[in-house]
């Protein structure tokens, strides 16, 4: 079963402050989004919208697990950014920061590219399974432990399309 957790207007809300954040600090500079695939693809295409600097976006995909050699916490790129970071102002846009292996590797790989500059935009937190040191620089919403769906985001490639973020009950994920 699906439970509701932030309807439609919830999000926009979260997106138009994350934005309006956003464009504050980085006047009229240029900004290049990376969208980590797949879960944050509506999100970044909701949050661009929202902002008027001059932008450009690109796409990066991570597998936590390349192989079963490797540990946990190690990323592998299955899908590398097209554009050369140095010298630009880089925001990487994630969908959740959960135990934040993820982004903490993600962040590593982008900072030996030499960015002007590189900021972690996130819209959902779940702060309290953190394993590493790493922040948000813009979070949207913070969440207690528990899995959530929709607006980009999946529970084994499903529930993507949902305009509204839900908690997937445990009863679901069980009859796997
Ligand atoms: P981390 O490396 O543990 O921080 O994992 C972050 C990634 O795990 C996110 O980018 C999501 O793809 C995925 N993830 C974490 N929590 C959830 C969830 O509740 N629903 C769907 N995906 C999740
Ligand atoms: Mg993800």
């Amino acid at each position: 079963m699906l439970k509701p957790l932030f309807t439609k207007e919830e999000i926009d809300k979260t997106v138009r402050g994350l934005a309006s954040s956003i464009e504050k600090d980085y006047d009229d500079e240029e900004i290049l989004f990376v969208c980590i695939l797949k879960g944050s693809f509506m999100f970044m295409s909701d949050l661009i919208r929202c902002i008027k600097n001059p932008s450009k976006i690109d796409f990066m995909r991570v597998s936590s697990y390349g192989n079963a050699m490797q540990s946990k916490g190690e990323i592998t790129i299955t899908k590398d950014l097209e554009e050369d970071i140095n010298g630009k102002n880089v925001m990487i846009v994630e969908d959740i920061i959960d135990s934040g292996l993820t982004l903490k590797s993600i962040k590593e790989i982008l900072l030996e590219r030499n960015p002007k500059s590189l900021k972690i935009c996130a819209l959902l937190d779940k702060r309290s399974r953190r394993e590493v040191e790493i922040e948000g620089d813009y979070v949207g919403l913070t969440i207690e432990d528990g899995f959530v769906v929709g607006y980009g985001i999946d529970y084994a490639e499903q529930y993507r399309g949902l305009p509204e973020i839900c908690v997937v009950e445990k009863s679901v994920r069980d009859k796997k």
